[in-house]
């Protein structure tokens, strides 16, 4: 997206007529597992590859029928996610910021997150291949890893040197410090190493 800005729910609906507005949302849930019963999970977080063979969040664009944005987004959520995601309902508190960029497009992309529990995450995960865009908007979902391995690059930095799309990546960096996912310095080291 270039040069953004970050812009609250109400100052990017007062953007008015012309701009289409698009919601994702990231959804995770406290996880005590350690892999190899050492490196300690976290939080698992939820991503999705896309049909465009980049990494996203699930949600999208929100159309005129939707009667409001989260309205738009649980419409999404239920499309990308299956019928497990229903009973989610978002609302404008988990609302983490909109961004948008002056390009002839004229997206502004708002962005939610909510915590659920580890159950409710792995039920969402195990109906997601029941869900109408699996297989096709959807190629299926990851969880990020938040940890840094050993040698420094294994983990998050190598995830963060995936393709993501629009500001997918943002989003994300953004979200893991705001939400106190990922310790801030861990966070700028990654993002460094992954840019190398
Ligand atoms: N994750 C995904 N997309 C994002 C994100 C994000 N974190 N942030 C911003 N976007 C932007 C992208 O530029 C994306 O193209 O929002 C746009 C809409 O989001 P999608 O999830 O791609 O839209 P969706 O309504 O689910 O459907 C995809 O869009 O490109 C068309 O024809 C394509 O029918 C398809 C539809
Ligand atoms: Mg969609
Ligand atoms: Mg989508």
């Amino acid at each position: 997206m270039g040069e953004s800005r970050v812009v609250s729910r109400a100052e990017a609906l007062e953007l008015g007529p012309g701009w289409r507005h698009a919601c994702h949302a990231l959804l995770y849930a406290p996880c005590p597992g350690r892999l190899f019963g050492r490196v300690p999970l976290r939080h698992a977080v939820l991503m999705q590859m896309r049909f465009d063979g980049q990494l996203g969040f699930p949600g999208g664009f929100v159309d005129p029928r939707d009667s409001s944005l989260e309205a738009g987004l649980s419409r999404e959520l239920r499309e990308e996610l299956g019928p497990g995601a229903a009973p989610l309902s978002l609302a404008e508190g988990d609302h983490l910021g909109a961004r948008f960029a002056e390009t002839p497009q004229r997206l502004v992309a708002h962005f939610y997150a909510k915590r659920l529990s580890l159950e409710q995450l792995r039920a969402l995960e195990e109906g997601a291949t029941k869900a109408a865009d699996h297989g096709l908007e959807v190629l299926g979902l990851v969880r990020v890893p938040l940890y840094t391995l050993r040698d420094g690059v294994g983990g998050l930095p190598t995830f963060l040197s995936n393709s993501f799309v629009a500001s997918a990546r943002q989003q994300l960096l953004q979200a893991l410090g705001a939400l106190g996912l990922v310790p801030e310095a861990e966070l700028r080291r990654a993002d460094a190493v992954s840019r190398k």
